[in-house]
């Protein structure tokens, strides 16, 4: 029987691989997760730890939790929250959640193409505030997303499944990862997609070369009633040069999912025009977020018994 580090309450279900198997969970009393502190406290004595995206598993935990620790199975598809480095060199594999949160991120994405194109926030919060005066020819006007050209940038799982939506929309799409996907639609050049495209959605991983791919000049080359779309990683946008695209007018609007220090969101971007912001909700269906869970389970269940994990993002290189 192993001990297994939970750092938040998972959904109802969710720990089943772990539990079954018998291993032992230690889990915070209340609602709140262990903090940093308590997790680089607790990490020496156990064996695996499930992580959230919102955890720093960075070296601090990984040399605490050494040598007992033998795999950090992250509760995200992302893992820009967990140091590799650290992992491979102090002998901890690490996993992921891909693939079960696809579809229900490709909706939420999708959502906010339809309500950053047709201005719907500003709409509601007109209407609940007291302020709609009734129908008039010029209230409101959005620009259509039936017949657009999408620029999808990053084609993996949830690229595609965004694409399928918009194929039903009538949509044209372009799409944009470094290497030839083979596929109609495919841009290597991610310049000419940007300039190309009429709404642009983000679908890459965070990474150094990702970082602020989209900035100032990246913003400039968007057509003038394009739309921004942004459920990956805050960061691959820099949030500064958007909220100045905004405000200018130099695209038309932007709906955004994550921010490049959550739970913060730039104060320019909560005022900029024509924003829609949610608070990284991309997986945030019951069905979707207990699945992540026993996937992750199962990851920390498979390295417990010396097995492969399926979403294994990588070995350590010191076993
Ligand atoms: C992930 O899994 O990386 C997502 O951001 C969670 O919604």
């Amino acid at each position: 029987m192993a001990r297994v580090l939970v750092t938040r309450r998972l959904p109802p279900g969710g720990l089943d691989p772990l539990t079954e198997a018998g291993h032992e969970l230690v889990e915070p009393d209340g609602d709140n997760g262990f903090g940093h502190d308590e997790i680089v406290a607790l990490a020496s004595d156990v064996d695996a730890i499930v992580s959230l995206l919102t955890d720093r598993i960075d070296a601090a935990v990984l040399s605490a939790g050494a040598p007992r620790l033998r795999v950090v199975a992250n509760v995200a598809v992302g893992y820009d929250n967990i140091d590799l480095d650290a992992a491979a060199e102090l002998g901890v594999a690490v996993c992921n959640t891909p693939g079960v949160l696809d579809e229900t991120t490709a909706d939420l994405a999708f959502l906010l193409v339809l309500a950053a194109s047709r201005r719907t926030w500003e709409a509601e919060s007109d209407l609940r505030g007291g302020r709609w005066s009734g129908w008039d020819i010029d209230q409101y006007l959005g620009r259509d997303v039936h017949g657009a050209v999408l620029g999808v940038v990053g084609f993996g799982r949830i690229g595609q499944a965004v694409a399928r939506r918009a194929t039903g929309f009538g949509m044209e799409v372009l799409h944009h990862t470094r290497r030839d996907t083979g596929i109609v639609g495919w841009r290597g050049d991610l310049d000419g997609l940007l300039a190309d495209s009429d709404i642009v959605t983000l679908h890459v991983p965070l990474t150094p070369e990702t970082r602020h791919l989209v900035d100032a000049r990246r913003l400039g080359l968007m057509k003038p009633d394009a739309v921004l779309v942004n459920t990956s990683r805050g960061p691959v946008v820099d949030e500064e040069a958007l909220a100045t695209a905004l405000e200018d007018g130099t695209i038309f609007a932007a709906g955004l999912d994550v921010y490049e220090r959550e739970p913060q969101v730039h104060p320019r971007l909560l005022t900029a025009p024509r924003t829609v912001l949610l608070p990284h909700v991309g997986s945030a269906s019951v069905a979707t977020r207990t699945r992540m869970a026993h996937v992750a389970a199962s990851n920390a269940r498979a390295a417990l018994a010396g097995e492969r994990p399926e979403n294994l993002v990588q070995l350590p290189t010191k076993e």
